[in-house]
């Protein structure tokens, strides 16, 4: 299979997740383009509706939305299959002088919330909760400012935080392990909301001014862009254009873990788009050799682990993951099914405690894979089914709907 044409994946699903917050929370008419129109983005824009703000139908070709004071909700808060949309809002609801109770489909109500509500109990915002996990209900209302070193290098647990000092008006300073996704603070520096950055800590000072209504376009997800890249490395010939892909460094870990593997990506083309750096991609098809990726790349490619192991697959030499236990509390275990998924096609890998190691192989893989309704899953594996004399048969195919509606179409059409 040749890969060939011309791609533009869907927009940015973490900008997309935090611009539809700030513009529901800015005074005026916001106008969003290139937003995600999956399924995660739908569940925000669901939320950010019940709380008040008027929200445009979610398109790629535009939304507007007239940002209010966020009202008590009459129903939960449904976030869906959406982790971000979940402990985000968590952020936004700690500032708000009233009650909500937010949960989610099963998968997200596996997953842990403390990392938030931790943080957001210390500002003063009153949460019960029964477990780790949703439902849970937050009354918000005064907060106090906040220093705090984080546990784990997430940028949901860093957006919260800041999100609850722009909502409650109080300032925080805070510390990661390693250095997660920026969007957040790209965002509030942009809409000249006072952020700075110091000796690896981020502080924020709220002003006294609102959030000023905006208009901005969403670049491509690098995430999603990530599927395509593998596939076309992974071709016996051609070439494939990615075009209007973010390649904010902390989000683009995956391209130097290939380049060091052997891969061509090359970005051209580079511009920058509301605060954000965006550029093309030009992937050629060639082999790969293994490689160790380290536990301080993780958070610059935790999402794509999935399709990096997948490729790991495909490489000569035995690669290793170290640290990514984070991966069992993704939206399924990932870090148990790839490993699990790649043995039953035929390659040998394993996860030993907290490292994944993944074998090379040159045989075809072959074999049936369970998603568990993992968007991430499904493309990383629907990617290992182009290779030559595969037969790779996915349990599911409709989560794709997360994070990219039209993958499959996008798949056939440039490796088809
Ligand atoms: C996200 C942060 C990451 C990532 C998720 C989106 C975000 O999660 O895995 O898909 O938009 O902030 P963590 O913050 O849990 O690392």
């Amino acid at each position: 299979m040749r890969a060939r044409g011309v791609v533009r994946p869907p927009g940015d699903k973490s900008i997309s997740h935090r611009v539809l917050m700030l513009a529901s929370l800015a005074r005026g008419t916001s106008e969003l383009t290139g937003l995600l129109t999956g399924a995660d983005v739908k569940s925000t824009a669901r939320v950010l509706r019940q709380l008040g703000a008027d929200i445009s139908r979610i398109q790629e070709s535009g939304v507007g939305i007239s940002g209010s004071r966020l009202q008590t909700p009459d129903s939960r808060l449904n976030c869906g299959n959406s982790g971000t949309t979940a402990r985000l809002m968590l952020g936004v609801l700690a500032g708000q002088n009233f009650a909500a109770t937010l949960t989610g489909d099963a998968s997200l109500r596996r997953r842990p919330m403390r990392r938030v509500t931790e943080p957001l109990k210390h500002m003063g915002a009153d949460i019960t909760a029964r477990g780790d996990g949703l439902p849970l209900t937050i009354r918000g209302g005064k907060l106090r400012g906040l220093t705090y070193t984080s546990p784990v290098a997430s940028a949901q647990v860093k957006s919260a935080i800041l999100f609850a000092a722009l909502t409650g008006g109080v300032a925080v300073t805070i510390r990661e392990p390693y250095r997660s996704r920026d969007h957040t603070e790209r965002l509030f520096a942009h809409l000249g909301l006072g952020i700075h950055e110091r000796d690896g800590a981020i502080s924020y000072q709220p002003s006294a001014i609102s959030i000023p209504a905006f208009s901005l376009a969403v670049p491509g997800d690098p995430s999603s862009a990530a599927f395509l890249v593998a596939a076309a490395i992974l071709a016996d010939g051609g070439e494939l254009l990615i075009e209007n892909v973010g390649v904010n460094p902390t989000r683009t870990g995956f391209i130097v873990v290939l380049e060091r593997m052997g891969a061509h990506v090359e970005r051209v083309n580079l511009r920058d788009e509301g605060g954000e750096p965006v550029a093309d991609l030009v992937v050629r098809p060639g082999p790969l050799r293994a490689t160790e990726v380290t536990a301080a790349e993780i958070p610059t490619l935790v999402d794509e682990v999935p399709v990096l192991a997948v490729l790991a697959s495909r490489a000569r030499g035995s690669t290793v993951f170290r640290e990514v236990g984070e991966l069992r509390v993704k939206e399924s275990n990932r870090l148990e099914l790839i490993a699990a998924n790649l043995r039953g096609l035929g390659v040998r890998a394993e996860a030993l405690g907290n490292d994944l190691h993944v074998e090379g192989t040159e045989k075809p893989p072959r074999g049936r894979v369970d998603t568990a309704s993992d968007h991430r899953l499904a493309m990383a594996f629907a990617v290992l089914g182009t290779v030559k004399r595969a037969a790779v048969r996915l349990s599911e195919k409709q989560s794709v709907a997360i994070s990219y509606p039209d993958f499959f179409r996008d798949l056939k059409r440039c490796f088809g």
